[in-house]
């Protein structure tokens, strides 16, 4: 069978600006014609032609509704843009982190290597027919695409006119392992479905030790529960905690994948992961079987993680720090010291004390996976996290949901051969360790969704004002609660990259107490209707006597002093947050 390549005209269609983390819209929006593929050919066009011509190029991503018809679009343009070879994952799945894993690592029969990658997913955002779609791409080095070339996709996307699809190419059986070949005028072009979990699997053994997490994982003593929310990481949860590591089946929940993830919301938070948070004994209700030791949840395609011990609830924060606390004896991937940590600038410092008390290089950067992502290409990093509930390493260039889980694993298998004991050691055990080393930092999280964006302009506008008139903000503050401490310092947050030089200014208002405590304000980069405000309030404790209040009462005062000296509910007439995290 000989295949034509065939110029379709075409317009272009507004709203295709991509983010870092792709273009995200209605399924609805996607269905219309040429949407999709004005997108892709976009991106073809903003890639270098000679570097398409031959190449091997994942297409995969969470399964959600509408995949296996993207696919086959994608698959129709890559081979008349002359791409050689399309890897898909069976059923057209592959976790985000997984591809990542495949672009660096994967290589074909003649040892050519992956240009980069569709994902096609919309992270932790409801699918269905009704819901959200989304396509991203990723680059050589395993990470989504730099602004640069996400900027010239959109202005492709502008002025595009006509884009390349194939006659007699049908659409490709995506359930089934192996290889398709097709006839066309630059040779023999080939989609190639493999196993979704194997390129992954193999570097997570590079990483861990699985005979110590599958001593855990099978001993009795030993309870385990793990949350898939219907989305990618299922695949990867059967095949690592089970057949890898000997857990029971039983042990997951909702970890077939489903392409509206069981009409629920798959992201990873004490919020929407309802089913798993009633079984940790964290719900309303009182549970109905006994509680396991550890449990864990991650979102649709399988980027983010949540860690829960029994009735025990592990912040973002603290998770990151504590596992550069204990990575290097735990973690043989880590065995050789660690190169540098990072977070997000609204991430609690718990890392930053890390950091300090093991000497290691630490890096404080805006919001946004990609900032890690040239770090850790430079050699400066290798753990990171922020309290959007991501955390990775420089294993792949993106965050990693399972990862998580198996360095949690590992610490606790650690832990335990340390303790030598009888009785495991818990993760309870182990965060309320660190807060005696290391202080605890107490944090919530404020949202305000869809507030009107000329509120927020004016809300950010006026906190922006009384950075600089740090005297008035400390009258009022001994007036709000005069048991706060001093604000010693205050900021717009501005990253200057230490790799490339570039500057990303405007990163949200900091204001940073003497105590070590901090008030950050910022506006969400993802949110799609109107503007969302983040408030994130972090209280140090440093005292081991004073470790263990509730995390609410602990931030009462700060939290008393943001809203009142920010005037939220003046400028946004809100006077609750809709979400706390
Ligand atoms: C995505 C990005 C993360 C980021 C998160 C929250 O998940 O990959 O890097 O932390 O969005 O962003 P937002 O701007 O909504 O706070
Ligand atoms: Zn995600």
């Amino acid at each position: 069978m000989v295949f034509q390549v065939v110029k379709q005209e075409t317009k272009p269609i507004d709203g295709q600006k991509p983010g870092t983390s792709g273009l995200r819209k209605k399924v609805t929006v996607f269905k219309q014609d040429h949407y999709l593929a004005n997108f892709v050919q976009s991106t073809f066009d903003a890639l270098p032609s000679e570097k398409v011509k031959g190449s091997n190029i994942v297409v995969s991503g969470d399964g959600r509704y509408w995949s296996t018809e993207a696919i086959q679009i994608i698959i129709k343009i890559a081979a008349a843009n002359g791409v050689k070879r399309v890897w898909v994952g069976q059923n057209t799945l592959l976790s985000t982190p997984a591809v990542s894993a495949i672009i660096r690592d994967r290589v074909n029969s003649n040892g050519e290597k992956a240009y980069g990658a569709f994902i096609l997913t919309a992270s932790h955002n409801p699918g269905g027919p009704d819901e959200d779609f989304g396509i991203k791409y990723n680059c050589e080095n395993g990470g989504p695409a730099p602004e640069s070339l996400t900027d010239k996709i959109y202005s492709n996307t502008k002025a595009i006119s006509a884009y390349y699809t194939v006659d007699g190419i049908p659409d490709v059986d995506v359930t089934k392992i192996g290889t398709t070949s097709f006839e066309g005028p630059d040779g023999t072009f080939e989609v190639e479905v493999f196993d979704s979990t194997e390129d992954y699997v193999k570097l997570m053994k590079t990483i861990f030790d699985f005979t110590a997490i599958k001593d855990l994982l099978t001993n009795p003593k030993f309870t385990f529960c793990y949350d898939a929310l219907n989305g990618v990481a299922g695949v990867y949860a059967k095949r690592i905690f089970l057949e890898e590591l000997g857990a029971q089946e039983s042990s997951l929940l909702n970890c077939v994948p489903k392409e509206d993830f069981g009409g629920g919301h798959p992201d990873p938070n004490l919020t929407y992961a309802k089913e798993l948070v009633q079984v940790m004994g964290l719900g309303k209700k009182p549970p109905t079987n006994d509680v396991p030791e550890f449990g864990a949840a991650a979102d649709g395609d399988a980027d983010r993680n949540m860690i829960l011990g029994k009735r025990f609830f592990v912040t973002p924060s603290d998770s990151v720090a504590i596992i550069a606390a204990n990575a290097v004896g735990a973690i043989p991937y880590f065995n050789g010291g660690l190169k540098g940590v990072a977070r997000s600038m609204p991430t609690s410092a718990a890392l930053d004390v890390v950091a300090q008390k093991l000497n290691l290089k630490f890096f404080e950067v805006p919001t946004g996976w990609k900032f890690f992502g040239n770090l850790m290409d430079a050699g400066m990093c290798s753990v990171c996290g922020e309290e959007s509930f991501g955390t990775g390493s420089d294993h792949i260039r993106e965050k990693d949901g399972i990862w998580a889980v198996l360095a949690w694993l590992s610490i606790l298998a650690h832990r335990n051969k340390l303790a030598g004991g009888d009785k495991l050691v818990t993760v309870e055990e182990i965060v309320t360790e660190h807060w005696n080393t290391y202080g605890r930092h107490y944090y919530t999280r404020y949202d305000y969704e869809n507030v009107d964006a000329e509120a927020a302009k004016k809300l950010m506008a006026h906190l922006v004002d009384l950075q600089s008139k740090l005297g008035d903000v400390n009258n009022m503050i001994k007036e709000i609660r005069p048991d706060v401490a001093e604000v010693k310092e205050a900021d717009e947050f501005e990253y200057k990259d230490p790799v490339d030089n570039s500057v990303s200014s405007h990163q949200g208002i900091r204001y940073l107490f003497k105590d070590g405590s901090r008030l950050v304000f910022r506006l969400s980069g993802t949110g799609s209707v109107g503007a969302t405000i983040r408030l994130y309030i972090e209280q140090y404790e440093s005292d081991p006597t004073k470790t263990f209040k509730p995390s609410a009462e602990a931030l009462a005062p700060l939290v008393e002093v943001a809203l009142k000296l920010s005037k939220i509910e003046e400028f946004t007439g809100r006077s609750e947050p809709t979400v706390i995290t």
